[in-house]
């Protein structure tokens, strides 16, 4: 049996030897935060190249960024995304850094993205004619708007896809809440960084939950900071419940 058969025939990922050499078969990542100075993450254009330099190390072809947009802290949207997405492709030409670059959004569920979706504003989407759109909610509370606001995205034909759902304390403390989001047909992103730890034990064990019962649909790596690459080049990548995570049918692949 080849290396890769090894890897995906598991497709219960129950018997993953940790000796295995290991490849990452996913090769598109989609939630980072590298369009420089509209969010938190990457600041300016050179640390947005370098990160990506360590993005194509890592063996991916493609990055779908993930900019925040918040009605209250990031007003973000393709007029101020887009011209920053040909500025980055440009800087990647010039160091000759192999990878395809995209831009999409992280809409946070509150009263702005209800007005936009009611206003048919234009949303910032991947995956082409799919239209899935990456939606995050507050950590501590689950905002009175989600049904709705999933709802009318159904509608106006769009797939919401739910980052890191392991985050949310709520969800994490009563797990069962997960099955029932991903039965209204909402598509589930996981965060690697959880699966090391990175955030706290009650994330990890969410996130265990979550891959143990074929939950996910994408990974993603949620990258902030260059440091956040080197803990999932160097650590994330070597654990049980990343190799699990990708020996399901994931969709990253498909964008
Ligand atoms: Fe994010």
């Amino acid at each position: 049996m080849s290396f890769f058969s090894n890897i995906f025939n598991k497709k219960d990922g129950s018997d993953i030897r940790m000796s295995d050499p290991f490849i990452n078969p996913i090769k598109v990542e989609f939630h980072s935060h590298l369009i420089h100075g509209v969010d938190d993450g990457s600041q300016t254009l050179e640390h947005t190249l370098d990160v990506l330099k360590i993005y194509a190390e890592m063996g991916y072809e493609k990055v779908i960024t993930t900019p925040h947009v918040m009605s209250d802290y990031y007003k973000n949207g393709p007029e101020n995304v887009l011209p920053k997405v040909d500025e980055i492709r440009k800087g990647l030409t010039e160091r000759n850094i192999q990878i395809q670059f995209e831009a999409a959004a992280e809409y946070m569920v509150d009263e702005g993205l209800e007005d936009k979706i009611k206003n048919n504003e234009t949303l910032l989407t991947f995956g082409g004619n799919n239209k899935y759109i990456l939606i995050e909610l507050p950590f501590m509370t689950e905002p009175r708007n989600f049904k709705k606001v999933t709802f009318d995205l159904f509608m106006a034909g769009y797939k919401p896809v739910l980052a890191h759902p392991e985050r949310y304390l709520y969800y994490s403390i009563k797990k069962k809440d997960f099955e029932e989001i991903a039965d209204r047909g909402i598509l589930l992103q996981a965060n690697i960084l959880s699966m090391v730890g990175y955030y706290s034990k009650q994330v990890e064990k969410a996130v265990e939950y979550l891959i143990e019962n074929k939950l996910i649909n994408f990974v993603g790596s949620d990258l902030h900071h260059i440091k956040h690459a080197d803990i999932i080049k160097n650590d994330a990548f070597n654990t049980k419940l990343y190799r699990k995570a990708v020996s399901l049918d994931l969709l990253n692949n498909t964008l």
